[in-house]
């Protein structure tokens, strides 16, 4: 048996596919094995999740990590070292120890993080075994269900249109390369319709199309013929998922959609997202209310929840207590689980858990600011997740993702389990 004690523990500046400064963690164990992970970084963020611990002032507007790794190369490899690696939940309730805050303000959840799942890596490393099956312990696998950007939004596209994310999962695809087949023909048919359209103008943050539409709805409509365009029936072979973000224009109940020049109150913008809901394929919404609007939440989940998959993320933040909450509240039917809001993977694994038992659907989640690191595959298909977000198909710290999971699909061969649309939350079929 390899030697795993934490040895050492390293952190150093790497940078996200915004070009802002992150954190990348590296562990070696006593036995010679490594782990290596790196911490995402969103834009539009739940006030609730885990602080990413920026050094402020003038020098890269405020958003380098030295404080953060320096977290990571004293205290935290301090207090770590000489630690088994193979017991997570002891490592990371150390972490959460030593920060000693409700949002890992003081270390940081960015060194948090990038410390927790290098741990993994390297544990999965001492035990020969690819991350997903070192998680998995035995327990059966799925490759995960795809939801897949193809028109960026809201903060991600310096808030061209309000809603954040124009989603596409292929609800016919049999396997997981299938579904990427699929989209990837969506993607090319959007592309095709907004250079005919004159609208084509690059991509966003996560690499959607840059939404240059008149309406909000604009762009659902577009979608739609994208998917009779790439010869899917939308609805049966193709369907579309919204992430509202509503947090990023709602507050207090009430609503400002800049682009319609509409401001409506609670009722009102559950009024307009149902009137979608009757006239698009939609059978998947996330944040649909802002993070404030339980009341709002709940009328929604009441309403349509029974039809389709209502989605926490700013609302949830990956924590295990506010699951729990929201499940016995009726407030949603599904978590998208971000470890970079929880801070640790343990935290992360929590919530996770809550979902699952609450029979919520369950979508592991990539950040707005990513990198070249895999690690949220392994976690979604290790852990049975269900579903995978990671936002468009471009961009290579997304196709670094989705490529990855290709890998994973091929390696468990004729064992491979797609996880396909019984992933999610509700199904009309
Ligand atoms: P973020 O966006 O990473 O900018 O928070 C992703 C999401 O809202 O799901
Ligand atoms: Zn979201």
């Amino acid at each position: 048996m390899t030697d795993t004690t934490i040895a050492s523990i390293l952190a150093r500046r790497v940078w996200d596919s915004r070009g802002r400064p992150t954190v990348e963690a590296e562990v070696r164990l006593g036995g010679g094995a490594r782990g290596r992970a790196i911490a995402p970084a969103g834009a539009s963020r739940g006030t609730h999740e885990a602080i990413d611990l920026r050094d402020g002032g003038a020098a890269l507007g405020g958003m380098d990590v030295t404080l953060a790794l320096g977290n990571v190369n004293g205290p935290i490899a301090a207090r770590l070292q000489g630690m088994d690696a193979t017991d997570q939940s002891r490592v990371d309730a150390e972490l959460i120890a030593l920060d000693n805050t409700a949002n890992k303000a003081r270390l940081g959840g960015n060194a948090t993080i990038a410390v927790s799942m290098a741990i993994l890596h390297a544990v999965a490393m001492a035990n020969d075994m690819p991350l997903y099956a070192w998680l998995a312990a035995g327990n059966p696998v799925r490759l995960p269900l795809p939801e897949i950007q193809i028109f960026g939004g809201g903060a991600h596209a310096g808030r061209r249109v309000d809603i954040q994310d124009f989603m596409v999962i292929a609800t016919g695809a049999r396997t997981f390369a299938e579904a990427l087949t699929m989209t990837a023909e969506v993607y090319r048919a959007a592309g095709q319709a907004m250079s005919d359209a004159g609208k084509l103008q690059g991509v966003a943050d996560e690499g959607g199309f840059w939404p240059v539409f008149d309406s909000n709805e604009e762009a659902l409509g577009m979608l739609t013929r994208a998917i009779e365009k790439a010869g899917y029936r939308p609805g049966e072979d193709m369907a579309i998922s919204l992430d509202i973000a509503a947090s990023e224009f709602g507050r207090d109940g009430r609503y400002t959609l800049g682009l319609d020049r509409r401001e409506l109150d609670r009722d009102g913008m559950i009024a307009m997202l149902l009137d979608w809901c009757g006239r698009y394929p939609i059978v998947s919404i996330e944040d649909p209310l802002a993070e404030d609007d339980r009341e709002g939440m709940r009328a929604f989940t009441a309403a349509i929840g029974g039809r389709i998959q209502i989605i926490g993320d700013d609302y949830l933040v990956t924590s295990a207590g506010r699951v729990d909450a929201a499940a016995s509240d009726r407030a949603c039917n599904a978590v998208l689980i971000k470890p970079n809001q929880a801070g640790t993977v343990t935290e992360t694994r929590a919530a996770l858990d809550a979902g699952q038992r609450a029979g919520f659907g369950t979508i592991v989640s990539a950040r707005s600011g990513e990198t070249e690191d895999v690690t949220i595959v392994h976690l979604a298909t290790g852990w049975n997740a269900g579903q995978l977000k990671v936002g468009s198909f471009a961009r290579s710290e997304r196709m670094a993702k989705w490529n990855e999971a290709l890998r994973v699909e091929e390696a468990l061969g004729p064992d491979a389990v797609f996880a396909g649309r019984a992933a999610l939350a509700v199904n009309p079929w």
